[in-house]
């Protein structure tokens, strides 16, 4: 993890735009998006589709660069990191889990929790114990030879988690983690996240699912690549009853 500078929050993003250009059409995806997370939130995405949250996630996990505005991570700004420092940063600091889980099919959940191990510093000294140690931690234990497709759903998924969090990442990030997933499997892996969260772990999940959103602390939603609202849980629960008009109209939560 990156030292912790007290001063700042983990994530401070300031007026970040991403500009997508498909041929002759350009697509505005982030307008200006303002955002500040602190160290241990758990927060909950959550939007309409098309309204920028995978974007949004995939520009905090520096897996892509924005157009414009800033990005800090603990102070650090990440939009003006060099190919290398930012592939350092994603492989130290980030965590990321998938709806689709992005196992490799052909590799043992053992062989899919070392692999970021490959890129790390430090490289694949003692990989076995540390993807070993990640596999208990999610549960996995009596799994770490199953392949992919020999697990279940929510196994696939907690190997998914083991490997985002091999490298005690500063920030976990998950889109739409459980959309894959029946009730009872969602509720296990929601019960694995908030697990972490209370071991210090910073969690931001992006969910259509206002039953998953309440196992956050706090609910920000997106429209049309901004902020609509940004709110406790127990605001954003409140805010669900107004009458649509009053909700738009005072800024608080749209259903989605
Ligand atoms: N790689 C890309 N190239 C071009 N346009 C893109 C790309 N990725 C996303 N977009 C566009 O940017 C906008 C925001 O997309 P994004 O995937 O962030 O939405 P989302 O909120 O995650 O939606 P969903 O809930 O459906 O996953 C959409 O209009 C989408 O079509
Ligand atoms: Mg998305």
């Amino acid at each position: 993890m990156v030292d912790a500078h007290a001063d700042w929050p983990l994530i401070q993003v300031i007026g970040l735009t991403k500009i997508y250009r498909v041929g002759v059409e350009t697509i505005h995806a982030l307008r200006g998006l303002d955002l500040s997370i602190g160290r241990n939130e758990m927060v909950a995405i959550m939007g309409s589709s098309g309204s920028g949250k995978s974007t949004l996630m995939n520009m905090l996990g520096c897996l892509d660069r924005p157009t414009g505005g800033s990005y800090l991570m603990n102070g650090r700004d990440v939009s003006k990191m060099d190919a290398n420092e930012l592939a350092q940063v994603r492989n130290e600091e980030i965590g990321f889990v998938f709806q689709s889980f992005e196992l490799l099919p052909r590799q043992t959940a053992l062989e899919n929790v070392e692999l970021p191990l490959i890129y790390a510093r430090g490289g694949w000294r003692g990989r076995k114990q540390r993807a070993l140690a990640a596999l208990d931690r999610v549960g996995l234990l009596d799994r770490v030879e199953h392949r992919p497709n020999q697990l279940s759903g929510g196994q696939r998924q907690r190997v998914a988690i083991a490997r985002a969090i091999l490298n005690k990442p500063s920030i976990l990030l998950a889109d739409e983690p459980t959309g894959n997933l029946d009730s009872a499997t969602t509720t296990e892996i929601l019960a694995l996240f908030r697990q972490l969260h209370l071991e210090g772990q910073t969690v931001i999940i992006v969910t259509h699912e206002n039953e998953v959103a309440a196992h956050c602390q706090r609910v920000v939603r997106l429209r049309d690549g901004r902020v609509l609202s940004d709110l406790s849980i127990e605001q954003d629960i409140a805010g669900r009853h107004l009458p649509t008009t009053a909700a738009s109209s005072s800024g608080a939560a749209p259903p989605c």
